[in-house]
């Protein structure tokens, strides 16, 4: 499974990139917004930090414009993949943008049928919403699934790109069904390393390896 950071904060970006955790970044308007940076100049230091694709995304509502600015995105780094959301618009957009060679990430998607259209219309990754279909009692993961099993009833090659991840059980759920990629925050990825019986274990080995006075180094 890819990870992909869910976050414009470059700091945040950079230590988890030290790690090898990072496949890729996504970045919404009110990501760039919390970040209080440029999107043109956050967008070329991550996607330079960043070996993997990086998301940006388009702020008009008309396919025209929207094409317009997702090829002033695109052209910031070979790496950006220009993210459009789920609207007929959009779907026109991301038509014309994967046929010039782009990236597209297709996002705010809600449903198994938006994401089928987002296929036909040549999406590299789908982003279905999990956390906000939860928000409103409804089931993320069953869509997830549902649209794990209409790309692969039609060998569709646009990448579940599992989005909205607010819980460690999430990003769980994600990878059992098998999306392609996650994309979370960094607390969520760094929750992941954490369980009660690692903290447990090592505090035992710790107090008994000190009872043998020796060193390693
Ligand atoms: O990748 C989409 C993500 O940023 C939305 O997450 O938590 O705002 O629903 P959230």
């Amino acid at each position: 499974m890819k990870f992909f950071v869910d976050t414009a904060e470059v700091d945040q970006i950079a230590e988890l990139n030290d790690l090898g955790m990072v496949d890729g970044v996504t970045t919404n308007p009110s990501l760039i917004l919390k970040s209080g940076r440029d999107i043109l100049e956050v967008t070329k230091e991550i996607a330079e930090m960043v070996d993997g694709p990086v998301s940006a995304e388009v702020v008009a509502l008309e396919a025209d414009a929207m094409i317009e600015e997702g090829r002033k995105l695109a052209k910031i780094a070979d790496n950006i993949a220009v993210k459009v959301p789920l609207t007929w618009a959009g779907l026109k957009a991301c038509n014309v943008l994967s046929g010039e060679g782009n990236m597209v990430n297709v996002t705010l998607c809600f449903s198994a049928n938006q994401a089928l259209l987002a296929a036909k219309a040549g999406a590299t990754f789908i982003s279905p919403f999990i956390g906000r279909l939860d928000d409103i009692n409804l089931d993320g993961m069953e869509l997830i699934s549902d649209i794990r099993q209409i790309y692969d009833n039609y060998g569709y090659d646009t990448q579940i790109l599992a989005a909205s991840i607010r819980t460690v059980n999430h990003a769980y759920q994600a990878a059992m069904i098998g999306a392609d990629v996650m994309t979370a925050p960094p607390g969520v990825i760094k929750k992941m390393a954490e369980h009660p019986l690692t903290d447990a274990g090592l505090a035992t080995f710790m107090k008994d390896w000190a009872k043998t006075g020796q060193k390693i180094v």
